[in-house]
């Protein structure tokens, strides 16, 4: 089974507090959202493999280190998965950035997919698929199946509000992936809204309705 880690940084955990809050308006929404893409992609990375590298100093030469391991491919699931790519890059700029689109029907909350733009060399990177909500896990499923589809193997799931219902989900479905999020929250309503959450990324990060 695939790691599950819940995020308790404090700043993790006090930017998530200012966006759940209702009175947050789009422009501070998008900003923490940014800042906290940012923050996790830091936590995320400290299992990174590194290797020695020889480099000169200006004084000696020396052996120090440098990253090792696959580059990374950065894959926000359409729309609200958008809001998290900047944050993401601005510690990791050289990543590459593929596009899964999926909509929820809003009748059966099931995903059907209409977009998917892949870096072609998805097999051999890294890949961080990223949503803000892991609600029923249906969205979730169906990127990394389609991501897996096309011959990805190495795939983290980072989301900033997840719901048991969810991780359950995506665990049974993906057991080889791991998940990351910053809180795990109580339960999915009836609307397949997460509670408490922060209602509906999508619409908070574009001031949509
Ligand atoms: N998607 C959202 O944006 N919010 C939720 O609470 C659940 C799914």
């Amino acid at each position: 089974m695939g790691k599950f880690q819940v995020m308790e940084h404090p700043l993790i955990q006090h930017k998530l507090t200012i966006i759940r809050e209702k009175n947050c308006g789009t422009k501070v929404f998008r900003e923490v959202v940014d800042e906290l893409a940012m923050l996790m992609a830091y936590e995320i990375s400290r299992d990174m493999p590194v290797e020695d590298v020889e480099i000169e100093t200006p004084i000696q030469r020396t052996t120090q280190k440098t990253l090792a391991g696959k580059k990374v491919a950065i894959i926000p699931i359409l729309r609200a998965g958008l809001g998290m790519v900047d944050g993401i890059l601005q510690l990791i700029p050289a990543a590459k950035v593929g596009h899964v689109g999926l909509y929820r029907d809003e009748e059966t909350l099931e995903p059907h997919e209409y977009f998917v733009k892949m870096p072609e060399d998805i097999d051999n990177r890294q890949l961080l698929v990223v949503d803000p909500m892991l609600a029923t896990g249906g969205s979730a499923i169906m990127a990394i199946d389609s991501l897996k589809k096309r011959g990805a193997s190495n795939i983290k799931f980072v989301c900033i509000v997840s719901a048991p219902e969810g991780v359950k989900a995506l665990q049974e479905a993906h057991p080889d992936i791991d998940i990351y999020t910053a809180a795990l929250d109580e339960y999915l309503n009836e609307d397949g809204y997460i509670v408490p959450g922060l209602g509906d990324a999508g619409d908070r990060l574009f001031g949509t309705k």
